[in-house]
């Protein structure tokens, strides 16, 4: 990813210049469309419990792990492998795959995203009653959604062919800020709104009889898709991070703002929802329906709040969609000798056909599924469910077991020059806990869910890239 190397060269200085990269990696669709539905489907407080604790031991360790290899080989995910063990550049091009398949569907919700800005002035707000109805006609519509989802994947491919993003990067800068303070707004207007403390009781009062094993693995898909881990994208980051920095205070203050953009999120929509007297499990459609019918009840300033909420959404999802893109860009660049120009054409071609596939899938090609689950679930289950939890274990088994410790304790306390106390902690959690903790999530979780088929084929898949990891 060069947008990291430009991202050093500005002024800010590379501290501050590289969380916010990983940041913008990290927070996106998963924090403010993704959680909110989830913790409505999967029984609230318990579910956000879960998820946390997964955040805190599992993903916070695989993030400084991530970054800690990334700078140890100052190569991008498939490379960093492959630099350090042949037999594992699988572990790297599996992540480009799951960075592949993510950009099957992300655009899809992305260009959602985009075309609520212009919505939000022609009337969408107008009919509170309607808002629902509205965003079930427009997302299964077989045109609408489709142009807006080219319009957002052309915008990244225009991104990721300049190579640097330093456009998008100063967006974000400002417009990040601006959406958290939205989200507090929006926050505090919707847990005011009367009937809205059955939505924070929902939201802070775990009810453990909602627990299954699919609630384990849902968050714990969740924490790995919110943080961008399990596919390299913090390897990546990682790569390009000075010799300098202190890498466990930067994963924790990564993990520290996604955690609390999507938990903002999460207290923006829920209150909101029960004070409309809604069903918590409306899933993907409830932060385009719950937060409309919030400005709906602005007033005329509601338009203003939903253009600049929606805006502010899709420049979130566009700094985290592009570090998708560049994971594969980077892979067909440096492993297979492409031009960027070309390897940006090959991969955003492909996405595009995808993209769209997903899109129909929504409407038209309602009937059309693939081992029992639409084009879009295919992409969205077999990632977040299990390559991207497969990743982030092969990463720890890798450092746990094959890589020397001391070589990785030099590389975390900058060859002793930072102080880690928690080094000992860290590494047992990585070598054994995580590894194991997985496994079972994995096991129990698959075994509680319908689409065993796609499991068992998500499986075939990982086996078949280690077999054939030499031809990579
Ligand atoms: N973390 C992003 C989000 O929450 O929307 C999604 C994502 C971006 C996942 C980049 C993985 C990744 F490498």
């Amino acid at each position: 990813m060069e947008k990291s190397s430009s991202r050093k060269r500005e002024s800010w200085g590379s501290r501050f210049g590289f969380i916010m990269a990983a940041a913008g990696s990290a927070v996106g669709l998963g924090n403010i469309w993704r959680f909110p539905y989830l913790t409505g489907e999967n029984g609230g407080g318990a579910f956000i419990f879960i998820y946390l604790i997964f955040v805190i031991v599992i993903g916070l360790s695989i993030m400084l792990a991530e970054f800690t290899l990334g700078r140890r080989t100052k190569l991008a995910a498939a490379g960093a492998y492959k630099n350090m063990d042949k037999r594992w550049t699988f572990a790297g091009v599996l992540g480009v795959l799951s960075s592949f398949m993510i950009m099957g569907f992300y655009p899809v919700v992305g260009g959602w995203a985009t075309a609520y800005i212009f919505k939000s002035f022609t009337g969408l707000l107008s009919n509170p009653a309607a808002i629902g109805d509205a965003f079930g006609a427009f997302i299964s519509n077989p045109i609408e959604p489709v142009i807006w989802m080219v319009i957002y994947l052309a915008t990244n491919i225009l991104i990721v062919v300049k190579g640097v993003a330093s456009g998008i990067e100063k967006a974000g800068k400002i417009l990040m800020p601006v959406l958290l303070v939205l989200m507090i707004l929006i926050g505090l207007r919707s847990v005011t709104l009367e009937g809205a403390g059955a939505g924070l009781k929902f939201m802070f009062m775990p009810d453990w009889s909602k627990v299954q094993g699919s609630t384990f693995l849902a968050a714990l898909g969740q924490a790995f898709f919110s943080l961008s881990l399990g596919m390299g994208a913090m390897i990546t980051y990682g790569s390009y991070l000075d010799k300098k920095e202190n890498l466990p205070s930067s994963a924790l203050t990564v993990t520290i703002l996604d955690t609390s953009v999507a938990i903002l999120a999460g207290i923006a929509i829920i209150p909101a929802l029960f004070a409309f007297g809604m069903e918590p499990n409306q899933g993907p459609g409830l932060v385009f329906i719950v937060l409309p019918q919030l400005f709906a009840q602005l007033g005329g300033i509601g338009v203003i709040f939903s253009a600049i909420f929606f805006i502010a959404l899709m420049i979130a999802a566009l700094t985290s969609s592009v570090s998708l893109l560049e994971v594969v860009v980077a892979y067909l660049m440096d492993q297979k000798g492409m031009a960027r120009k070309k390897a940006v054409s090959l991969a955003g071609g492909s996405m595009i056909i995808t993209s769209l596939l997903s899109s129909l899938s929504m409407g038209v090609m309602s009937g059309f599924t693939v081992l029992g689950v639409g084009v879009f679930d295919f992409f969205d289950i077999l990632t977040d469910k299990i390559f991207l939890a497969i990743g982030g274990m092969l990463i720890c088994i890798f450092i746990g077991w094959f890589v020397k410790k001391e070589d990785i304790k030099n590389e975390l306390t900058n060859g002793g020059a930072t102080k880690f106390a928690l080094f000992d902690v860290w590494y047992n959690i990585v070598k054994y806990i995580i590894p194991i903790a997985i496994a079972f999530v994995a096991v129990f979780g698959i075994l509680s869910i319908p689409f065993k088929g796609l499991m068992l084929f998500g499986l075939a898949v990982i086996v078949v890239l280690a077999i054939f990891s030499k031809k990579l």
